[in-house]
């Protein structure tokens, strides 16, 4: 399946998008994770990103279109992938569509603004391989370190209360809109992601038609 993951953030794609990476046996493609570790490597690509990302601002689009492209052109992305966080804008999914790249559904997660703060505040994740986790909603088995490859848990620079309103304002403003755009395809499916991880988990099955 190659699939899209949208939502405001804090809705929970990148939770949902580790567990349909599993279930489904396909890798998800974060572009949050990939400009996180791009940041981090202080690659040309991080330097751009940065401030970008620290004032809750979207990233410029040709160079979000230019790293999506050639990540999916990668073999692996050819028995199926998971899309977090792109297309972001009208122009990137406009992009997406022209690459000639086929997409089976675009999902979205619906969750309202007020629990979005809640989320964002008590986020954390893995400060090498980005899994995502929650000192609330979804622990870690052993205090600050990730199930997954034992790194340390951090929080997210933009998990700040000035970055989140603005990561909000950015997302109903630019974001939101392009639901539409998949709706008009006949791609979008819909999922309540306010429930708790396991109900939200059978609300996304259910809305991307997977077996219990
Ligand atoms: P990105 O990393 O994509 O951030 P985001 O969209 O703001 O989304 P988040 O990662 O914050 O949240 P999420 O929906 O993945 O939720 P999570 O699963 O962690 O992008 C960061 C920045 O990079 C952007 O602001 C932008 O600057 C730039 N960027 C990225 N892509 C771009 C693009 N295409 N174009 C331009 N710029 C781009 O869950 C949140 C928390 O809630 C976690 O703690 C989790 O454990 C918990 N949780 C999850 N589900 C539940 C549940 N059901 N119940 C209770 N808690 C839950």
């Amino acid at each position: 399946m190659n699939l899209i993951l949208m939502g405001p953030p804090g809705a929970g794609k990148g939770t949902q998008g580790e567990i349909l990476s599993k279930r489904l046996g396909i890798d998800t493609i974060s572009t949050g994770v990939m400009l996180r570790t791009a940041i981090k490597n202080q690659t040309e690509v991080g330097k751009l990103a940065e401030q970008y990302i620290n004032d809750g601002k979207l990233v410029p689009d040709e160079i979000m279109v230019t790293i999506v492209k050639e990540r999916l052109s990668q073999p692996d992305c050819a028995n199926g992938f998971i899309l977090d966080g792109f297309p972001r804008t009208t122009a990137q999914a406009e992009a997406l569509t022209a690459s000639g790249v086929k997409i089976d559904k675009a999902l979205s997660l619906e969750v309202d603004d007020d629990m979005i703060i809640e989320r964002l505040s008590s986020r954390r994740e893995c400060s090498k391989c980005g899994a995502p986790y929650n000192i609330i909603f979804n622990k870690p088995k052993t205090e600050g370190k990730c199930d997954k490859c034992g790194g340390d848990l951090i929080q997210r620079a933009d998990d700040n209360p000035d970055t989140i309103k603005n990561r909000l304002n950015v997302y109903h403003e630019q974001t939101e809109p392009i639901k539409d755009y998949y709706a008009k395809l006949g791609l979008l499916v819909t999922a309540k992601g306010e429930e708790e991880l396991a109900d939200t988990t059978k609300n996304v099955a259910k809305a991307l038609g997977l077996e219990e």
